[in-house]
């Protein structure tokens, strides 16, 4: 049941909802979920058919535009992206800012915001041409400005976009090629991490893609918003959980070392949760868990990492949570980021990069957002309500007369 707040009256009635648990912001035909029933749909599409049949560009721009492409529409838009991932070369001086331990989504949080400094040829948001080309200039330049923070960070030279490879070849040729020797992209990992994109790319009104409708409502360039969302996912309960996730099985360390860390799960004196655990919406299972999960034991098989001591603390925790009545009776399934995270780690991508991959899906879900926000005549600035519970009038006391 929805209530509709604009027909009790203007200003005379508001909801108090921290969390907004029961609020919903704005109309959207992009993403569907039901989180009682498991599903996930892009803009009408299950998650499952999506995951199985498309490509990340194609799923895209299906996203932005609404409907899925024909082969000239996924091509011309396939030449877009691919001729708009290159960055500007002062951009590289901003990297040579940083400290070389700097976490990669600090870094992200700083260039994507300082794009809006090279392209003031599309910054006016009343012009859908200008909207269009921002919204194609993310989505191909993200992928580059992450690689670029992680070969940052090991100290190795910047690698150049290549046109000939799809996008997520293109971003692990970004990631793992060097200049001295040929790097071929493994056709497996560049499936699972184009998986991985399609999985993460839109996911209605969490709190990043809120960020950004929220700063975006108020007329701000998009890179500036999207930069924003990128610092609303940071935070280990959004996603930041698919990092904190690898940190806390790295930590568990070994099988019989489980126990100890359900016990801990379940003291509500201890503030440990079981990271990769549970859901706001889905409160039955996470469709997009159960496709990770299938893809996590086809990487691991294909690298010959199955046995390894790292998924074999993941498999055991899966099992006993699914059985736990603790987990059971609150409904915490394992949630995408539990196996996103596995297989990111077996590719050899370092943890503090999973956020920043995470990041760069999601730059498509909130071009979409921003874009569908923008497109809607009766847009309004976002502008929360508050239940003020400080104190009420006090007379001014000079600071002498003050205890
Ligand atoms: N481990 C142990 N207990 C948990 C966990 C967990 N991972 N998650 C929830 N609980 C318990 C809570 O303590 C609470 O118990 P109570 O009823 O006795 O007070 C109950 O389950 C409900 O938890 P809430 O925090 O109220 O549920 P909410 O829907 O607000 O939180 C959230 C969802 C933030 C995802 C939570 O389950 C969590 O912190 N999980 C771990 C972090 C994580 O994996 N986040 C990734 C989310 S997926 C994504 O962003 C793509």
């Amino acid at each position: 049941d929805v209530i509709d707040i604009r027909e009790l009256g203007k200003h005379k009635h508001f909801t108090y909802d921290p969390g907004f648990l029961a609020t919903a912001a704005c109309e959207s035909k992009i993403t569907y979920i039901d989180g009682d029933a498991g599903v996930l749909q892009y803009r009408g599409y299950p998650i499952e058919q999506l995951a199985e049949n498309s490509s990340f560009l194609e799923v895209a721009y299906l996203l932005i535009k609404g409907e899925l492409p024909s082969k000239a529409e996924l091509d011309n838009w396939t030449y877009h992206i691919t001729h708009h991932t290159m960055v500007h070369d002062q951009m590289n001086r901003f990297f040579s800012g940083f400290r070389r331990d700097a976490h990669p989504m600090a870094i992200m949080v700083a260039v994507v915001g300082a794009l809006s400094s090279f392209y003031h040829d599309s910054l006016d948001i009343n012009n859908p041409k200008h909207r269009e080309i921002s919204a194609i200039r993310l989505i191909a330049k993200v992928p580059t400005l992450a690689a670029m923070s992680y070969k940052y960070s090991i100290g190795q030279p910047f690698m150049y976009p290549r046109n000939e490879y799809s996008y997520s070849a293109n971003f692990l040729h970004m990631m793992f090629g060097v200049p001295c020797a040929e790097y071929q992209p493994d056709p497996i990992l560049v499936r699972a991490i184009d998986r991985i994109l399609i999985l993460h790319a839109d996911h209605e009104q969490n709190a990043s893609t809120s960020t950004v409708r929220l700063a975006g409502s108020s007329g701000a360039n998009p890179f500036a918003c999207i930069a924003a969302g990128i610092a609303s996912l940071w935070g280990p309960a959004h996603g930041g959980a698919n990092e904190a996730c690898l940190t806390m099985l790295e930590e568990i360390g070994s099988v019989d070392r489980i126990p100890e860390y359900i016990r801990r799960a379940k003291d509500k004196n201890d503030p440990f949760r079981l990271m990769g655990f549970g859901h706001r919406v889905y409160k039955n299972f996470d469709p997009r868990a159960k496709i990770m999960r299938e893809t996590a034991h086809e990487v691991l098989g294909h690298l010959g990492a199955e046995n390894s001591e790292l998924m074999k603390v993941a498999m055991e925790l899966e099992r006993i949570a699914l059985q736990d009545d603790y987990f059971v009776e609150k409904k915490l399934y394992p949630n995408v980021d539990f196996y996103s995270g596995i297989i990111m780690k077996a590719m050899g991508i370092p943890v503090s990069m999973f956020t920043v991959m995470f990041a760069m899906a999601r730059t498509t879900g909130w071009v979409a957002q921003w874009m569908e926000m923008i497109a809607e005549p009766s847009q309004k600035i976002g502008r929360p309500r508050q239940l003020y519970t400080g104190e009420k009038h006090r007379e001014y006391q000079s600071i002498d007369k003050r205890k």
